[in-house]
């Protein structure tokens, strides 16, 4: 596992748009699974002003979205791709054909869910998944009790998160209760992982996810088991983690 702190939440957005855009300059044709929330969403606005400047290119990314509502179609601004969309995929002009997402609309939603599993393998697989980590450790839609075995499927929202996205859907009422998400094997299967942590609502989770029993209950704690994890906190979600934390050069 790869560790990197920074100083603070600006400093965190500035280096981890930085890891990513390094990411795609290596591999300009990158295929990348984006994460929702407001952890990312800090990074993607710095990763578009690095567009902006001329420093890194999205014409060859390849693009995934993590996770959905049911039902929350790109039409609803409080969907993962409309926001995906409005944040990145828009400002850096990354091409409508390269967007992979869930159909979250459809009837047949196990057959969706399928459907993204043989496109995810038909593209190749995954470089990149970028996450971001709940306060009770779930990553995209998997929640505490999650199998490890998981592939992309229908899960119930979990109440953190129907309760951290009721501003954006209106009320808490509006939230759709069920969502699809890749699951954790698919995300274990990606070639490389970025977690990301910021505040200190994530401290404590942070530190049993990294450091403590790898546990359905606790779904991060499978990126343990990773062969590329790098993991990019500010200092307030890195402050239970076992010192001294490698803070390492850009
Ligand atoms: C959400 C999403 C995840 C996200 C996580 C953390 O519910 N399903 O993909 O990474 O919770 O969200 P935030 O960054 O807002 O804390």
């Amino acid at each position: 596992m790869k560790l990197i702190m920074e100083e603070n939440a600006c400093d965190f957005n500035r280096r981890s748009a930085a890891e990513i855009a390094r990411f795609i300059q290596n591999k300009p044709d990158a295929r990348i699974c984006f994460a929702t929330g407001e952890t990312t969403k800090g990074i993607y606005a710095e990763l578009a002003e690095l567009y902006k400047q001329g420093e890194v290119d999205f014409s060859r990314v390849t693009a995934f979205v993590l996770d959905e509502y049911q039902g929350a179609s790109r039409m609803n601004p409080a969907s993962c791709l409309a926001r995906l969309e409005a944040q990145l995929f828009g400002p850096v002009h990354l091409p409508e054909e390269h967007i992979h997402s869930f159909d979250s609309a459809a009837a047949d939603l196990h057959h969706v869910c399928m459907e993204y599993e043989n496109i995810i393998r038909s593209e190749g697989g995954i470089d990149l998944q970028i996450l971001g980590i709940g306060t009770n450790g779930h990553i995209g839609f998997n929640e505490p009790g999650a199998s490890f075995d998981s592939i992309s499927r229908v899960v119930e929202v979990g109440q953190e998160t129907i309760v951290a996205r009721s501003e954006m859907f209106g009320s808490k009422e509006l939230v759709p209760r069920t969502g699809v998400t890749m699951g954790i094997k698919t995300i274990m299967n990606s070639a490389n992982i970025y977690l990301f942590a910021v505040g200190a609502s994530k401290a404590q989770m942070l530190e049993k996810a990294l450091f403590g029993p790898i546990v359905p209950d606790i779904p991060a704690s499978v990126l343990q088991l990773h062969p590329s994890l790098t993991v990019i906190a500010d200092k307030e979600a890195a402050a239970k983690l076992p010192g001294p934390i490698l803070v390492q050069p850009e």
